[in-house]
């Protein structure tokens, strides 16, 4: 076994657990390639995500719709061959986690053949989350903008700005806490809802446009590079503007969220 496999090197959830214990801020990227995942795994990165994103920023699609569990499958190898700290986490895609059994079988995959230590899912689905926790497979869940649900949200606006529906996402996040998920992303949704949401849940919260009080922070790696083809998101932020290379890019995003310093209020709702 070379230093590349050895299990013991990788964070694992108990470290990342133990950073929202100590008030230490988690540092997560999307990464969906060996050149990025080794960068950001020797920057410090903390958790690299194989987000769905990977359907939008590198296959070109309009919407995370079309990706397949077999592009999750390529992207997610080839991240893990890349690793030798971070803890890796990949997306379960659009109607691969319909029912329980096709979540458990295509989970499966991402973590026996992706070598990924956690999948992610869109939405309080209780049932697939109860099922994978039985199998021993442990879930990110992912709340607020859900961007799996684009047809039916009609676009992508932030999530809890009316009371009902801020309370609606507290409930749920509370039930998949109870439901097993190790792990909790919120998207694009008030800050003060998302302090509310952190502090309540003993699970790490990792925020994307959810304000500076989560237990950790995302953003899609192309987004913070500023080579994101579109409007850049409100809560996203150029990172290799002023600095002269990608990795001090990369430390920069780290250092800014390990100090709570980004995001900043005007990347928040
Ligand atoms: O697919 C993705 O990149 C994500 C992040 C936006 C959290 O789910």
């Amino acid at each position: 076994m070379t230093m590349n496999q050895s299990v013991n090197a990788l964070l694992s959830i108990n470290d990342i657990r133990a950073m929202k214990r100590d008030g230490e801020k988690i540092t997560c990227l999307t990464a969906y390639d060996a050149s990025f995942a080794a960068l950001l795994d020797r920057s410090g990165i903390d958790v690299l995500l194989v987000g769905d994103s990977l359907g939008m920023v590198v296959q070109g699609h309009r919407t995370t719709i079309p990706v397949s569990i077999a592009d999750m499958l390529y992207h997610t190898r080839c991240v893990n061959h890349a690793r030798e700290r971070a803890f890796l986490i990949a997306d379960l895609p659009f109607m691969s986690y319909s029912n329980p059994i096709d979540a458990a079988k295509n989970a499966a995959l991402l973590l026996q053949q992706g070598g990924a230590q956690m999948v992610k899912l869109e939405g309080a689905r209780l049932d697939c989350i109860r099922f994978l926790v039985e199998q021993k497979i442990p879930v990110c869940g992912h709340l607020g903008l859900l961007p799996q649900s684009i047809h039916q949200l009609g676009g992508y606006q932030v999530q809890g700005k009316e009371p009902d529906v801020a309370q609606k996402i507290r409930e749920d996040a509370q039930l998949l806490q109870e439901s097993g998920a190790t792990m909790l992303i919120l998207e694009c949704v008030p800050a003060a809802l998302a302090k509310q949401i952190s502090n309540e849940l003993i699970i790490p919260v990792i925020g994307i446009g959810a304000g500076v009080d989560c237990d950790g922070q995302v953003l899609v790696l192309y987004d913070m590079l500023g080579i994101s083809f579109g409007k850049r998101p409100r809560f996203s932020k150029n990172f290799l503007l002023g600095e002269d290379s990608i990795e001090s890019a990369i430390h920069a995003y780290r250092k800014a969220v390990k100090n709570a310093e980004f995001p900043a209020p005007e990347h928040c709702y």
